[in-house]
């Protein structure tokens, strides 16, 4: 069962395998700032992560640089979670 690190709230998350990210930090009762719903346009939901996770597509490329994301930022609506990863974000 892959873990989800979250140093700034001092937690830990087990999900299961395959798990959206975005969806495991709402049910946890974090915020994950949204205005499209997890459909992968506003990029208001990027954070860093740290380990491995799937590759962008390119749509969520496109939808990264049309927002002038940062370099390494991910959209969390938009990763599956397959193995232990660490999750940063600004607003927390
Ligand atoms: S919630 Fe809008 S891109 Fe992820």
């Amino acid at each position: 069962m892959p873990k989800v690190i979250i140093p700034q709230k001092n937690m830990t998350l087990d999900v299961e395998v395959g798990s959206n990210l975005m969806q495991v930090l709402l049910q946890a009762g974090l915020p994950v700032a949204s205005s499209c719903d997890g459909d992968g346009i506003c990029s208001m939901c990027r954070m860093k992560i740290s380990g491995d996770v799937n590759p962008p597509e390119l749509y969520e490329m496109d939808s990264l640089k049309r927002n002038k994301c940062e370099e390494g930022d991910r959209l969390s609506c938009q990763i599956s979670i397959t193995q232990d990863i660490t999750v940063h974000t600004k607003y927390w």
